[in-house]
């Protein structure tokens, strides 16, 4: 009984309850076990859920460049998870894994293996847009209900997009769009060198950057391939901070780690007058690999950062640290939210998963106060509609390296076309 009420008092907490005003109920063990018996704990009863396990499949990098993002977002949704008791529905939910790596093909396999020999009643992950891309028409074709837990790829907000496929996480045209104009018009930077990971997510970032930046960009653009394992001496000596005002990056993952520990040592971005990019470049995983090789003054946009003053981030950020030691990242942000539309969708049809189209519904309803700020599904993308901020990399006294939030742009909401 105890560790019911633990799990109950654990749900309230994330729902948003204080935790001063909890005690203000003078809530003690008694109490607790009392508004359990009321009817407050709904789903988790002293027998545990009666209806069948629900099967969910996380498809995601545990190895290579994007393997500290599977994690956390592993780790982000099975903290939710935790917190809901491990059900939702009336049915336990067990997880599944499989390694997304980097090739397309090892993707497959994965999401083959927890669809075919898993039987998994849902599909969550992807961490790369390839990857993403690459899976969709085996998911949609076989009625496969899916999150998309992280990559961007604007196709799956466009002529990709799927009745069976909902993004909790961002397309790579929302953190980088109203970037060009920041940087134009805010920091009167006129000339950027665009530097960024060649492949899907990096083009489209830096596509999504070029449309409202208005001034010139540097002749040639720096593009090392995805996963560089080799020296990155060439790609930071290809910056040419004499003819440029700025660079404008997208890299994640040990990619970011990489190409800043060597421009931190040639000392090349100090040279700039700005350094900007997506968020993932300089997100708090990076951050916590590279220490004083953070670029300090580093201006990108991202849905979340560590510093948000919210009562929803305070708490999901404490709970976090509690767990695993050490601050959570955004790609954990995307988890933790990833799970609760899984677990109120599956409240919301009482575990009844048969009917896709009821689920895939209540999936589209699922709305809440999540610790990036309000979160909704766009019905016309299957996309979730972010806020945008713009953050400054500083060294916090308290935290660390983190990024501080500068400038906001509410309803960001991918074109659909
Ligand atoms: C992507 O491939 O979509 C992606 C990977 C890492 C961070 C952001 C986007």
């Amino acid at each position: 009984m105890a560790e019911e009420l633990k799990t109950f008092l654990d749900r309230r907490l994330a729902e948003g309850m204080d935790r001063r005003d909890f005690l203000k109920l003078g809530a003690s063990t008694a109490g607790l076990a009392a508004l359990a018996a009321c009817g407050g704990a709904t789903t988790s009863g002293p027998s545990g859920p009666t209806g069948p396990d629900f099967k969910l499949g996380i498809v995601l990098p545990y190895s290579q460049v994007y393997a500290d993002l599977g994690n956390s977002i592993t780790n982000g949704m099975l903290l939710y998870f935790e917190q809901a008791g491990n059900q939702a529905g009336n049915r336990k939910i067990v997880v599944t894994k499989a390694d997304e790596q980097v090739a397309l093909a090892d993707a497959v396999a994965a999401t083959k293996k927890v669809v075919e020999q898993d039987g998994v009643d849902m599909v969550a992950g992807y961490v790369s847009s390839p990857n993403a891309n690459g899976n969709r028409n085996y998911l949609d074709s076989n009625k496969i209900p899916t999150l998309i837990a992280n990559a961007g790829v604007n196709a799956l907000s466009r002529a990709n997009k799927s009745a069976f496929i909902y993004r909790t996480s961002f397309s790579n045209w929302q953190p980088s769009h109203p970037m060009g104009s920041y940087l134009y018009d805010k920091l009167a930077v006129r000339t950027v060198q665009l530097v960024y990971a060649n492949y899907g997510a990096g083009i489209e970032s830096v596509g999504s950057f070029k449309e409202t930046f208005k001034g010139s960009f540097g002749s040639d653009d720096v593009k090392p391939p995805l996963n560089n394992t080799g020296d990155w001496t060439p790609f930071v000596q290809k910056i040419q901070p004499d003819k440029v005002d700025a660079v404008y990056v997208f890299m994640s993952g040990t990619d970011a780690i990489g190409f800043l520990k060597k421009a931190n040592e040639l000392g090349t971005l100090r040279k700039l007058k700005v350094v900007a990019g997506s968020g993932f470049f300089v997100e708090q995983d990076v951050l916590g690999a590279i220490g004083d090789a953070a670029p300090v003054g580093a201006v990108t946009g991202l849905h979340w950062a560590l510093t948000l003053d919210s009562k929803e981030n305070k708490d999901f950020v404490s709970r976090y640290q509690k767990k695993h030691g050490k601050p959570p990242d955004v790609f954990a942000v995307q988890g933790w939210d990833t799970g609760r539309v899984i677990v109120e969708a599956l409240n919301a049809v009482k575990g009844k998963t048969d009917n896709k189209d009821a689920f895939l519904k209540a999936i589209s309803q699922v709305s809440f106060k999540s610790p990036r700020g309000d979160f909704k599904f766009d019905p016309a993308t299957n996309n979730v509609i972010n806020t945008i901020y713009v953050r400054k990399l500083v060294k916090d006294p308290k935290l660390g390296y983190t990024n501080q939030v500068i400038d906001t742009v509410p309803g960001v909401a991918d074109p659909g076309k």
